[in-house]
């Protein structure tokens, strides 16, 4: 039996997939690095480090499975996208890598507007220039560090400096390079007039492919790290939404999905690189040829619900170690006691400023409408809702710009409970189902490294053989009437709030540097 592999180079560790040639998996592993900080609003890792845990996840998992090196038919690898890694003319990393979450380059993002024009970044990119994608982290780099740049021979992201590492070939594939701003969008290529106007040269940057096309064989040298046979063929691979989205099966028209966890991410099928002309959701290639899809990205999701259970949730998380259980379903226990609505509390979701709908680094989080009669049940209920009312402005958005939805597969820690599967129901105002897998990423990309090496024709082939849903849950309409009458409301506050949200960040460099 052959067997697929899959690698997805996150934010906080390598995860890798093992999985039979039916789509099965047969083991998963994982393996951790540090992320670092070296100034508020920066973030950035040693891409060597994500070399390493891959070869230590990959071993790990064929150790794992018992499955030997040689059965491997194929790899695909995900990663954290829009990560910056610069290479010198000796092929070595010339300074850490500039990750999605940084937030350093909002003047670049102003410069990049006005060299291209907003209305030909939308044709081209169709995206708006946001500081988190990798265009504008090349142009700080060149600004701020132009010794950097001077040696630079090779621009690369997270993902694909693994595949470098794994095979000695400088290439990419089209989820991913999408979030780069320096594609072309609907032709899926290279844009030379971005490029130009932003004074980039295209040797710069590798070969683009298909996601599912086979891109590269693992060389000699990697193959001894990895415990893989040389030659096995690695596919193009995707970003780690699209990667993720291929891993729930969205894959065809119709089928949405809604992925609560750190960040929250409303994921959409197109047959067309359709736009949200005011640019609030991205709209990338997806990992189907000829295919697109339109995303929103709330940046704390899940990330919201874990701030309050570290800080505020001390008693239940005592309890939890007492009785053996999982402190988070003890908290969303407490959210049942509390009315739909949470009696008119609110919660913005706002902690890490926000992508989708706001595109705003100076969002904050905030609790509104407190009264005495609202306790500890209500404050939990209430930051769920609004997790949840800030994915549904991504819903809107797409529904909007007439995405079809007729399916919403939800996933993620959001998925793990029928309490907040339900919410997501109610306040989605669409019935929602989960899936049988959670892997996500890795397992994406080794469906697509199974396309890739020939066992499945396609994405959706090889999702329809391996993907299937397991619970709905259906929406309640006096549950969904209490939630659309408070959407409004809630939507409200965050454009009442905007410029207390400037004041405070101002007066917060001032007061605490
Ligand atoms: C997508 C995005 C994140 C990162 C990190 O636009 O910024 O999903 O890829 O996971």
């Amino acid at each position: 039996m052959g067997y697929l592999l899959g690698s997805d180079i996150g934010t906080t560790g390598v995860k890798t997939v093992l999985c039979d040639d039916d789509g099965q998996i047969v083991a998963t592993t994982s393996a951790e690095y540090p992320c670092h900080t070296p100034r508020p609003l920066w973030s950035e890792q040693e891409p060597t480090d994500w070399w390493e845990g891959t070869c230590e996840s990959v071993r790990a998992v064929l150790d794992e499975a018992g499955v030997s090196g040689d059965q491997v038919d194929g790899i695909g690898l995900s990663g954290q996208m829009h990560g910056l890694v610069m290479l010198d003319e000796n092929d070595e990393v010339i300074r850490p890598a500039i990750l999605w979450n940084d937030q350093r380059t909002g003047e670049e993002c102003d410069d990049i507007t006005d060299a291209v024009g907003e209305d030909r970044l939308m044709d081209i990119a169709c995206n708006p220039a946001l500081t988190g994608f990798t265009a504008p982290k090349i142009l700080w780099v060149r600004k701020n560090e132009p010794e950097n740049y001077e040696q630079c021979r090779r621009i690369l992201l997270p993902k694909d400096y693994v595949r470098f590492r794994m095979s000695g070939e400088y290439a990419t594939e089209v989820s991913d390079a999408s979030g780069m701003l320096l594609l072309d969008v609907p032709e899926r290529e290279w844009s030379d007039e971005i490029l130009d106007e932003l004074n980039i040269d295209r040797d710069l940057l590798p070969r683009c492919h298909e996601s599912s096309e086979v891109t590269a064989q693992v060389s000699e040298s990697a193959a001894k790290e990895l415990g893989v046979s040389p030659g096995t063929p690695i596919v193009g691979g995707a970003g780690d939404q699209a990667a993720g989205a291929v891993g729930n099966g969205i894959v065809r028209h119709g089928v949405i999905s809604a992925t609560l966890g750190t960040s929250g991410v409303v994921f959409a099928f197109s047959d067309s690189p359709a736009t949200d002309p005011e640019g609030r959701v991205h709209t990338f290639c997806h990992a189907v040829p000829d295919k697109w899809h339109v995303m929103g990205v709330m940046l704390s999701a899940g990330g919201s619900f874990h701030w309050l259970h570290d800080n505020l949730a001390d008693a239940e998380r005592m309890r939890a170690e007492e009785e053996d259980r999982d402190s988070f379903d003890i908290l969303t226990e407490e959210a049942a006691q509390a009315e739909p609505g949470a009696e008119g509390l609110f919660f913005l979701p706002y902690l890490t400023g926000e992508r989708t709908p706001h595109a705003n680094p100076n969002a904050k989080g905030a609790w509104i409408g407190l009264t005495p009669r609202h306790g500890k049940e209500e404050l939990v209920r209430s930051t769920m809702e609004g997790i949840t009312f800030g994915m549904k402005d991504s819903l809107e958005i797409i529904r909007g710009m007439g995405v079809d939805v007729e399916e919403i597969r939800v996933s993620g820690g959001g998925a793990k409970s029928d309490f907040w599967c339900n919410m997501q129901a109610d306040i989605y105002e669409h019935d929602v189902c989960t899936i049988n897998t959670e892997q996500g990423p890795a397992y994406g990309v080794a469906l697509l490294a199974g396309v890739g090496s020939g066992r499945w024709q396609s994405a959706d082939e090889a999702c329809r053989n391996s993907i299937r849903v397991t619970d709905s849950y259906r929406m309640d309409r006096t549950r969904a009437g209490t939630y659309s009458r408070l959407y409004p409301i809630w939507r409200k506050l965050y454009r009442d709030l905007e410029d207390s949200f400037d004041d405070i960040t101002e007066a917060v460099e001032e007061l605490y540097g």
